[in-house]
C-alpha cells in the first residue's frame, strides 16, 4: 500500500482529499499545526472512511522537527503538501507571515525529503491567483506569469519556482503543481467542510452564513463589472472534484517512467460563474432566501478568472464531475451541520 503524507491535511481541501485517498486504497499520515484547523476535522474524517487516521500535530516551520517526522517515517511516497496561510488580505496587512510560513514550511520539507534520498511523487497546492489578470480566458497554463497581485500569490508564485529548480537538481522528485480555481462544497456526509476562522472572505461561506443567519447581509462586491450581469466571472469546482484531481495526479505521477518531471495544470471545470448566479442558484437549489445587496467592488478582485482545463482532461485524464447545483447543496447541509453543533 502506497503511504502518503498530507500537509495540512485537517483543513479544508486537505480534509477531502484525505477521504478520497483512504477510498483509493492510499495509506496516509496527516500533519498539521491547527493553525487553521481543528481536531474535530480527524474525528470527521475517520467517521467518513471507517478508519484510524495517523496525525501528527506539527510546524512545518520547525526544520527541526520536520526532519526526524520524515525521518521517522521513510516509507512515504508521496506528498501532497496544503499547509499554508491563504487569506489574501491577511498577506496585504501581514506579508512576514505569508513569506515564513509558506516558503519556510516548503523548503524546511523538501529539505527533510531530500535527505531520505529516494524517489518521491510531489503535489503542490498552486492557485490560480498565479495569473493575477489574465490576457486571454479561458486560462491556460501557458498564460503569462505576472508580478503577483498579493504576497500570498507571490508565496504560490515561488513555491512553484523551488519546485521547477529542485526537480532540475534532483531526479528524486517528480512534481505537479496543481493550480486550483474556485474550490466550493463539502462532502456528501457533511462531516467535514470548509471551517472559515471568523468572517468569511470567499462567497460561498459568506452566502451560506447569512442564509443560516449568522450575517445580516451579504454584499455583491460590484455589478459593473463587463460581464454579462455586471458580477465578476469565477470558475468554482467542487471540492470533491477538485480532491480527485490529487489521487489522480498521485496514480499518474506513479506511472511515470521519466524522472526530472515537473508540471502545471490548471485544476477547475472550465465554466464560467457570475457572483449573480451562484446567489441566484443557491435560492433556487435550496429554497432558502437570501439577504443581499450590491455594493462597492472589492479592491483586487479579478474580473473574469475561468480556466482552459484540456491539458489535465488530456494528460491526467481528470475531469471535473459535479455540478455546482451539487456543491452549493453540500455547502448549505455543512452550514446546516456546524451551526447545530455550534463549533
Ligand atoms: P486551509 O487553511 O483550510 O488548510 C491549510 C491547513 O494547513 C490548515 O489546516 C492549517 O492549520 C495547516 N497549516 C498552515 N500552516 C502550517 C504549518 N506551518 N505547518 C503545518 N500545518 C500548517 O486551506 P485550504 O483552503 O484547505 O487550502 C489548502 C491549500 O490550497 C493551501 O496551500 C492554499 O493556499 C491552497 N489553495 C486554496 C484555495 C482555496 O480557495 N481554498 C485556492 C487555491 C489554492
Ligand atoms: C469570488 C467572487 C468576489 C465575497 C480567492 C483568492 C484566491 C483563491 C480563492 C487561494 C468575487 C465576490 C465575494 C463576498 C462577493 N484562494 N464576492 N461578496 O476572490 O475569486 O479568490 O479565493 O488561492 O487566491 O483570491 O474568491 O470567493 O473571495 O470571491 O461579491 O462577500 O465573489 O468579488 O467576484 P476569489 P472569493
Amino acid at each position: 500500500m502506497s503511504k502518503i503524507l498530507v500537509t495540512g491535511g485537517l483543513g479544508y481541501i486537505g480534509s477531502h482529499t484525505v477521504v478520497e485517498l483512504c477510498s483509493n486504497g492510499y495509506e496516509v499520515v496527516i500533519v498539521d499545526d491547527l493553525s487553521n484547523s481543528s481536531l474535530r476535522v480527524l474525528d470527521g474524517i475517520e467517521s467518513i472512511t471507517k478508519s484510524s487516521i495517523k496525525f501528527l500535530e506539527l510546524d512545518l516551520k520547525n526544520l527541526e522537527l520536520t526532519e526526524s517526522f520524515i525521518k521517522s517515517n521513510n516509507d512515504i511516497d508521496g506528498v501532497i503538501h496544503f499547509a499554508a496561510s491563504k487569506a489574501v488580505g491577511e498577506s496585504v496587512d501581514d506579508p512576514l507571515k505569508y513569506y515564513n510560513n509558506n516558503i519556510i514550511s516548503l523548503l524546511n520539507l523538501l529539505t527533510a525529503l531530500k535527505k531520505l534520498d529516494k524517489k518521491i511523487n510531489f503535489i503542490f497546492s498552486s492557485s490560480a491567483t498565479v495569473y493575477g489578470k489574465p490576457d486571454i480566458l479561458p486560462i491556460t497554463e501557458l498564460e503569462s506569469i505576472k508580478i503577483a497581485e498579493s504576497p500570498y500569490g507571490n508565496t504560490k508564485q515561488i513555491g512553484e519556482e523551488i519546485l521547477f529548480d529542485l526537480v532540475k537538481s534532483s531526479s528524486n522528485f517528480n512534481v505537479l503543481s496543481l493550480r486550483y480555481f474556485n474550490p466550493i462544497g463539502a462532502h456528501d456526509s457533511a462531516l467535514i467542510g470548509e471551517l472559515p476562522i471568523g468572517t468569511p472572505q470567499n462567497l460561498v461561506p459568506f452566502i451560506t452564513q447569512t442564509a443560516i443567519g449568522k450575517r445580516d447581509i451579504l454584499t455583491v462586491f460590484g455589478n459593473d463589472y463587463n460581464t454579462h450581469d455586471g458580477t465578476c466571472l469565477r470558475d468554482y469546482i467542487h471540492v470533491i472534484d477538485l480532491a480527485n484531481a490529487h489521487v489522480v495526479g498521485l496514480n499518474f505521477l506513479k506511472i511515470k517512467k521519466e524522472s526530472n518531471y515537473y508540471d502545471t495544470f490548471n485544476i477547475g471545470t472550465g465554466k464560467a460563474t457570475s457572483v449573480l448566479e451562484l446567489i441566484e442558484g443557491f435560492v433556487k437549489f435550496t429554497g432558502i432566501k437570501l439577504n443581499y445587496k450590491i455594493g462597492n467592488r472589492r479592491s483586487g478582485d479579478v474580473e473574469k478568472c475561468y480556466a482552459e482545463v484540456s491539458k489535465a482532461n488530456n494528460q491526467l485524464k481528470w475531469k471535473s464531475k459535479l455540478t455546482i447545483k451539487e456543491a452549493l447543496i453540500s455547502a448549505w447541509n455543512w452550514e446546516k451541520y456546524i451551526s447545530n453543533e455550534k463549533l
